[in-house]
């Protein structure tokens, strides 16, 4: 009954004029004339941090909802300052959290706050809707180091929600925000803190705007990537800081191709990949573009990790400053400033084809080389460095000559450094390069560059300078 009164002021409100209440929550916003709001404390929530706001929440989500599908505009719902508490909350179409810069949606900790499924364990789960998303300034945080069973300075050992036979292994966790099947999706200015696992995940989505996102995760912690695109379509990124012990920008196929992802004006750091194409790659990835990225002491730069079978082409990453280092090697990841592999990861696995890339006007300062690594057959082709300007030299004590084909292929194997490692590749340019090598004595570059004729053909070099670096 409550609810209805309210859902029949707020369908009144949305009639009346341009001008808004500001006595409740039921105000339609001055910005936006042509959208509906509510706010979460209408329907009782609390925002102390202790009582959980699920069921308060999900209500104002519903009624926001149904005034959507009535008045066909957009509808928020509005959280003010405060500490929400909260099981999984799904957002429904036409909805858009609006999250306050003093608000913070805070993720349950027990495996009874999530769905039975594991495949829909959120903090926020939007699925088969359109026209969603989130802002507002405020936060989602999932509470990850309350999911740290032990804390180690090499990598964090997690609980893991394996026992009820729901999710088996060492990956049974929540993730903090997800979108399956949705389209017409809006992410902007939100931060997205200490995920439990993934942090932003698109699956079979099509049409997503990521602007002016944070995102920060326990740099030791597992698993919790920053934003995974998976088999969906048409997503932009742009303004994005991500800081966090796994991938940052993750695009992945497993039941369906990625088209069209382009990420614009970050910085990222990370004890794995920055951006990474992979691991899981059963389908296309096509026509992506990573632009003005500044990628700070990660363990690996620029990388497609492609095992599956999936193919790859048209791929450019334009101005970009790098530095990658080691960590510890329970990671993937060798401090290489780029890596470029397509192997099969099991004998029931095939070897995906790359062709099409471009990296021009590329930065970096890393301790490994650039690996570039195909699989025979001609799966690697047409790759073009232009504009590099690459700095080697050592800073940490963790050990090096071994090149990372993990996960599986032949995993980690011993090989002598090199500036450039190159196998299985038909078409490769380097135009206006510079390789700049530490003179530190401590550190053995054997090769700079290094390929066989047998694997590597039809490379060329113009305008190519290698120099000793006086710091
Ligand atoms: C946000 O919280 C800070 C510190 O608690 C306070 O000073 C500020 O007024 C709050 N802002 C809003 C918009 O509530
Ligand atoms: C459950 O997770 C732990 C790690 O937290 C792992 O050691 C164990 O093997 C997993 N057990 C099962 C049955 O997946
Ligand atoms: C994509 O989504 C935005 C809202 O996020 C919408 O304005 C736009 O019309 C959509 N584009 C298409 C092609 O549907
Ligand atoms: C993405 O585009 C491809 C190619 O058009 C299509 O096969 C696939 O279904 C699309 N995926 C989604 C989630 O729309
Ligand atoms: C990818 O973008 C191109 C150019 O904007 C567009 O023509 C194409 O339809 C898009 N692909 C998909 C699968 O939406
Ligand atoms: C590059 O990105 C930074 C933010 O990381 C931004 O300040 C700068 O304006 C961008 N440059 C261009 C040319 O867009
Ligand atoms: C990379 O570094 C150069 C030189 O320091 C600077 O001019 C450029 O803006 C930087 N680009 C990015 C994306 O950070
Ligand atoms: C990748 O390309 C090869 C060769 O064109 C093709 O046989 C294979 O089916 C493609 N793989 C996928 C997953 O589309
Ligand atoms: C590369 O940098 C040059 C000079 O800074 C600039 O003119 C050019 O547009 C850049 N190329 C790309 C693809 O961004
Ligand atoms: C590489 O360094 C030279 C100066 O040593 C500079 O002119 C050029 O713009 C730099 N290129 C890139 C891509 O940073
Ligand atoms: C050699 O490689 C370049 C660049 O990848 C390509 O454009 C060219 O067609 C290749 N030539 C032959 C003979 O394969």
């Amino acid at each position: 009954m409550f609810q209805l009164q309210l859902l029949l002021s707020l369908l009144t409100l949305s009639f009346s004029t341009q001008s808004y209440s500001s006595t409740s929550g039921l105000s339609i916003l001055p910005s936006k004339p042509n959208s509906l709001s509510i706010s979460v404390t209408k329907f009782g929530a609390a925002g102390d941090g202790i009582h959980y706001d699920t069921v308060p929440i999900q209500k104002a989500i519903n009624a926001c909802s149904e005034a959507v599908s009535k008045n066909r505009r957009q509808c928020h719902v509005i959280f003010p300052s405060g500490k929400y508490l909260t099981a999984t909350i799904f957002l429904k179409t036409g909805v858009l959290l609006d999250i306050h810069r003093n608000a913070t949606i805070l993720g349950g900790p027990r495996l009874e706050d999530y769905p039975k499924e594991r495949n829909r364990w959120y903090v926020v789960l939007a699925e088969d809707a359109a026209d969603v998303g989130i802002t507002g300034g405020g936060e989602i945080n999932g509470q990850g180091l309350k999911f740290v069973q032990r804390f180690d300075e090499k990598k964090n050992v997690m609980v893991s929600w394996n026992h009820t036979g729901a999710c088996l292994g060492d990956e049974c966790r929540p993730r903090l925000v997800g979108f399956i099947g949705c389209r017409n999706i809006e992410i902007s200015d939100v931060r997205l803190i200490e995920p439990a696992l993934w942090c932003l995940h698109l699956v079979r989505s099509d049409n997503t705007s990521i602007s002016d996102v944070t995102i920060y995760g326990d740099f030791n912690s597992p698993n919790n990537d920053g934003i995974d695109i998976e088999d969906s379509n048409n997503t932009v990124i742009t303004r994005c800081n991500i800081n966090t012990g796994d991938d940052a920008i993750c695009p992945k196929s497993s039941t369906g191709p990625v088209h069209n992802l382009t990420a614009t004006n970050c910085w990222i750091r990370t004890k794995s990949s920055a951006i990474k194409l992979g691991s899981a790659s059963f389908y296309t990835f096509k026509n992506f573009l990573f632009d003005n990225i500044t990628i700070f002491e990660s363990h690996r730069g620029l990388a497609l990790q492609i095992r599956d079978g999936g193919n790859v082409s048209d791929i450019t990453f334009s101005n970009i400053n790098i530095s990658t280092r080691y960590y510890h090697p329970s990671w993937w990841g060798r401090a290489e400033p780029i890596y470029v592999t397509t192997c099969p990861r099991d004998a029931t696995s095939k070897a995906g084809s790359i062709s099409n890339l471009l990296f021009v006007n590329i930065t970096s300062t890393s301790e490994n080389g650039i690996f570039l690594s195909g699989s025979g057959g001609g799966v690697l082709s047409n790759l073009k460095f232009i504009n590099m300007n690459l700095t080697y030299k050592r800073w940490t004590k963790y050990p090096d000559g071994w090149v990372d084909y993990r996960p599986g292929c032949q995993e980690l194997v011993k090989h002598q450094t090199a500036g450039v490692m190159m196998e299985h590749i038909d078409g490769l340019v380097f135009e206006n390069v510079v390789m700049k090598w530490s003179n530190d004595e401590s550190m053995r570059w054997n090769n700079p560059l290094d390929f066989r004729p047998s694997t590597v053909n039809n490379i060329s070099m113009l305008n190519f300078y290698s120099r000793s670096y006086q710091q």
